[in-house]
């Protein structure tokens, strides 16, 4: 696929919101593998442009022809229970300010990453991209949710109005090496990854989970994730939102197993069901990213958890930053 992808980014400026992140970190290096130079990727960091300002939005966007949009303030179900008003606020201001900019500025194309937490509670499985309107989100990510969802109708809206090149992905739950492991905001994956590991190293003979276990979730590599973005960049121009997933769904219970499998944890695990579950069950049709721009998620769920779990116990033992929803 490399080729595939180099020739389009040749000579090209990309802007990269988030791009210092757990997925935009990944997007940049498959930027610098398709040869772009570095000099030409701009990750413009939030201590230094706030893109809730206006101001920073401009500079941002100030000579660049293709604007990939990760920026964002994300989190599992906890952080998303606590901060309802400043997920929806900074996703919505952060995603409407830039699309703005980016359109004075005569961007060539503008890639929003949205997110599954967008798509309704009791969304048939698997998820169409035409379900996406159908209902209001599961409640503990819906502030989230729509403020993501809110750029979909912008995007479609400037494309209509303004022959705005804005294309729009709705990537599932992700994982991968440099995800956030933090318990207060983390997802599901380096949740569980971090208390087996623990469990292991302490020696304790129980791990406690949040809810039931009988929720369902479907996870992309976070590598996936990233060829999945630049091939969208490169080969879609439409206005319809496209998902991104491996399309392989898996309940709570059984990821825990394999994970306390490949973590090689040997005690019991225990489901706290005073806390809640999150969406019922989450799996993408996959079906549009294929045919539109050749995507297909590569790496097994097996395999990216032990690549997830190499990573962790060789370079992470203690908690870090951040992570999207439940
Ligand atoms: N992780 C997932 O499972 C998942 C699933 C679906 C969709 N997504 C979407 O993928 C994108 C990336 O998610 P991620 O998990 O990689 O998140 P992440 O690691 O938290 O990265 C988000 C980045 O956004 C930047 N940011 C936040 N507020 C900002 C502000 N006010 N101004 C400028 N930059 C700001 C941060 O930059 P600094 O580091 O400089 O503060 C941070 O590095 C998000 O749009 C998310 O909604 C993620």
């Amino acid at each position: 696929m490399g080729s595939r992808l180099s020739a389009f980014w040749n000579h090209k400026r990309v802007l990269v919101t988030g791009g210092a992140g757990f997925l935009g970190s990944f997007v940049v290096e498959r930027l610098i593998r398709e040869g772009v130079a570095p000099a030409r990727i701009a990750v413009p960091r939030s201590r230094e442009m706030d893109l809730r300002n206006w101001a920073d939005c401009v500079k941002a966007v100030h000579g660049v022809d293709i604007v990939i949009h990760l920026a964002a303030r994300v989190g599992g179900i906890g952080f998303n229970r606590k901060f309802p008003g400043t997920l929806f606020y900074d996703n919505a201001i952060m995603g409407i300010q830039l699309t703005e900019a980016a359109r004075r500025e005569n961007v060539e194309k503008f890639v929003t990453v949205g997110t599954v937490c967008a798509y309704p509670k009791f969304t048939p499985v698997p998820f169409r991209e035409e379900d996406l309107w159908n209902g209001y989100p599961e409640e503990t990510n819906a502030p989230y949710g729509i403020a993501k969802k809110a750029l979909l109708a912008m995007a479609q809206a400037y494309r209509q109005q303004y022959d705005m090149n804005v294309i729009y992905l709705l990537p599932v739950n992700l994982y991968g090496p440099k995800d956030n492991f933090d318990l207060d905001s983390s997802h599901v994956i380096p949740a569980l990854l971090r208390r087996y590991l623990e469990a292991v190293h302490e020696g304790k003979d129980e791990v406690i989970l949040w809810g039931t276990g009988s929720a369902s979730r479907e996870f992309l590599y976070v590598e996936d994730a990233a060829e999945g973005i630049l091939l969208a960049a490169k080969e879609y121009d439409k206005p319809a939102p496209v998902n991104l997933g491996s399309g392989q769904e898996i309940t709570i219970k059984d990821l825990a197993s394999l994970v306390a499998e490949l973590t090689a944890y040997r005690g019991k695990t225990r489901w706290d069901t005073t806390k809640p579950d999150g969406q019922p069950r989450r799996c993408l049709d996959t079906t549009r990213a294929k045919k539109e721009f050749g995507f297909q998620a590569k790496v097994e769920l097996r395999e990216g958890l032990r690549k997830t779990i190499e990573w962790y116990k060789e370079a992470h033992h203690g908690a870090t930053g951040k992570s999207g929803c439940s």
